[in-house]
């Protein structure tokens, strides 16, 4: 089809290369679901008057230039590693073709969308056409906007099953949104649990650190078995950092090197939560804060802590002391009002964080996100768009880390196209070949995987070049196991792993333990920021996108997680084996051993 036009183009003499006005009429579908995504249900149109914004993403001249430009500067044997590009060049990379802005302004302005509502983001990839009337946004896309409601959470949206998009725009726009995205960030944190398994510690693990103390005398800090067994039960800051072999380090790139923790949901991370914490749990380090960033209506209600957002900068803070906490309160999923005739807020938290960072002169180095999805429940091309927005940061020099989800294989693991099929549930982000994705573990000597870990295979994304050979090497090993269940040739996940139970929280004031992949997020985020801590120390460039560094030489600088497994879907799920597995990945960090791999 490429080949054909451009053999047609060769002999087209070249003024009339765009002789005829596209026909607007002739539509295709773009994306369309076969029914209401589970669990919505629709309450009818939208009063009159209401008016949506509207996001465009352009497809870039050169489809392939980002991603190729990312692994130049992320792949430790390429001469440009580390050289990470400006926003201005990450944005010359993504432009679109002169003809693509053209014909969409063309396109909008023959449904009396005047230029004057249409502006650019991201350096000109994506269009935002502000205060489209519902009736006008049907027309434009083919679509039929109506107000669903979530059957659980009562949330409500302004949202269409189709859309569609004349066939002369399906090569030059990746997206619109919102759309047929019903979801959001789903926070990734099984319920909080004050007991069975776990020990709750509300006067702090003085006993612990005493210990890890004791043992240290005896192995020396850093070593394996300084790491006490009570860590199996009752996880703090001093278990992790003894047992990710950060303890001995002390930052010294504070004034440079930022850590980020993206919130959603109404999440408020309490600051007088975070010193209880630390006053119980890592008292040399009471004194550190971290700052709020509201985007797009976040709200900062320090009477109201959330349990992921406490959890998330309780460990981040603890273990990256005392390097700067940034704590992202995005909102964007206010209750929709369907009786009020103000523009609706477009709900599309994701993009309204990444829009805001991208604006920023600086970005934090390293960005820890605890939410996620099922794969199958974002449309594919949503799924896409925002996974070059992923790359763009890594291209940057930005490392992106996702917990993987606490769900196994998978629950409710039927396919929502129509066939009923069973598979195994992949969750996105965390499938973006571009973000690294933290899986979760549990115990020590040995750690083994927890079975609440997510992982598995995208399929939606093709497995990236940089996990060939280590994906390859587990599928083989497994033979037929679940084939037709998981999608062998797609990206594989988790990319490395965490701890993710028993981790003793603050919330409103007392201690709870909690399990999750949320756990393990914020936990190698803050290792690896420690590595960007040192690097920077040193006049070195930051790590930014890791995953071509662990599949090759870092590696060496994670603990192999050889045993447990993340039943679901009714089987025993996939098995921790040596090397990569989809279930811890290719293990948990070790910041000594990484130290001195990066160094
Ligand atoms: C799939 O399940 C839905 C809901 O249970 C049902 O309405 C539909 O008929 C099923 N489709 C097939 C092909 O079995
Ligand atoms: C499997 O993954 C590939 C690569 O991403 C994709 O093209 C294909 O559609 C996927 N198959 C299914 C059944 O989802
Ligand atoms: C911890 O890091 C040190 C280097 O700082 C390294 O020598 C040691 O082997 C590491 N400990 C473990 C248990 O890997």
């Amino acid at each position: 089809m490429f080949w054909r036009s451009l053999s047609i183009l060769a002999i087209v003499p070249l003024g009339l290369a765009t002789p005829l006005a596209p026909r607007w009429e002739d539509v295709r579908v773009k994306h369309s679901w076969k029914t209401v995504p589970q669990n919505w249900e629709c309450e009818g149109s939208a009063p009159e008057g209401t008016t949506i914004d509207l996001r465009i993403a352009l497809k870039p001249h050169r489809e392939e230039a980002l991603v190729e430009a990312l692994y130049e500067v992320s792949d430790p044997a390429h001469p440009k590693y580390g050289a990470h590009l400006s926003k201005a060049e990450v944005a010359a990379l993504v432009a679109p073709h002169p003809d693509t802005h053209e014909l969409v302004h063309s396109w909008l302005a023959h449904h009396g969308i005047p230029s004057s509502s249409v502006s650019t983001t991201h350096g000109g990839d994506w269009l935002t056409v502000s205060n489209v009337p519902v009736s006008q946004a049907d027309a434009l896309l083919g679509a039929s906007y109506q107000v669903y409601r979530h059957a659980e959470t009562d949330d409500t949206l302004l949202r269409t099953v189709g859309y569609s998009l004349p066939a002369a725009l399906h090569d030059h726009v990746a997206v619109v949104a919102p759309t047929t995205y019903f979801g959001g960030p789903r926070a990734l944190r099984k319920t909080l649990h004050p007991s069975p398994n776990a020990k709750l510690l509300p006067d702090g693990d003085a006993l612990i650190r005493a210990e890890i103390a004791a043992l240290e005398a005896i192995h020396g800090p850093g070593s394996a078995a300084s790491v006490p067994s009570s860590c199996k039960s009752t996880v703090t800051p001093a278990c992790l950092r003894a047992l990710y072999n950060t303890t001995s380090y002390t930052p010294a790139a504070t004034s440079k090197n930022v850590l980020g923790i993206a919130g959603y949901l109404e999440q408020y991370a309490s600051h007088s939560d975070l010193t209880t914490f630390l006053n119980k749990f890592r008292s040399d380090a009471k004194s550190a804060a971290f700052t709020v960033t509201t985007v797009n209506g976040g709200l900062d209600d320090q009477s109201n802590p959330g349990d992921e957002a406490n959890l998330d900068i309780q460990y981040a803070e603890s273990i990256s002391y005392p390097t700067p906490n940034i704590y992202y309160s995005t909102g964007g999923s206010p209750p929709f009002i369907a009786d009020e005739n103000t523009p609706t807020n477009t709900n599309e938290p994701y993009l309204d964080w990444l829009d805001f960072l991208f604006e920023q002169s600086t970005i934090p180095q390293t960005i820890s996100t605890s939410y996620g999805d099922d794969e199958q429940s974002v449309p594919a091309d949503y799924a896409q768009s925002v996974c070059s927005l992923f790359a763009k940061l890594g291209a940057q020099g930005v490392t992106v880390l996702f917990s993987s989800g606490d769900s196994g294989v998978g629950d409710g693991c039927t396919s929502n196209d129509g066939s009923n099929k069973s598979m195994f549930m992949p969750s996105f982000p965390a499938t973006c070949p571009y973000v690294t994705s933290v899986g979760g573990t549990t115990g020590v000597n040995p750690e083994k995987a927890a079975s609440l870990s997510s992982g598995g295979f995208s399929n939606y994304f093709a497995r990236p070049s940089y996990q060939d050979s280590a994906v390859s090497s587990f599928l083989t090993s497994i033979g037929t196991e679940y084939s037709g269940l998981y999608n062998a040739s797609g990206r594989g996940f988790p990319d490395i792993a965490a701890q993710a139970e028993n981790f003793q929280v603050v919330i409103s004031g007392s201690v709870t333990s909690v399990d999750g992949t949320s756990c393990a997020s914020p936990t190698a985020a803050a290792v690896i920021s420690l590595l960007n801590d040192y690097l920077l120390s040193q006049g070195k460039p930051t790590l930014g996108f890791l995953n071509p560094l662990l599949y090759s030489t870092g590696a060496a600088g994670l603990n192999d997680i050889t045993s447990g497994s993340n039943p679901g879907c009714n089987t025993k799920g996939f098995t921790a084996v040596k090397g990569w597995d989809p279930v811890t990945g290719l293990g948990t960090p070790d910041f000594g051993k990484l130290q001195a791999i990066v160094g």
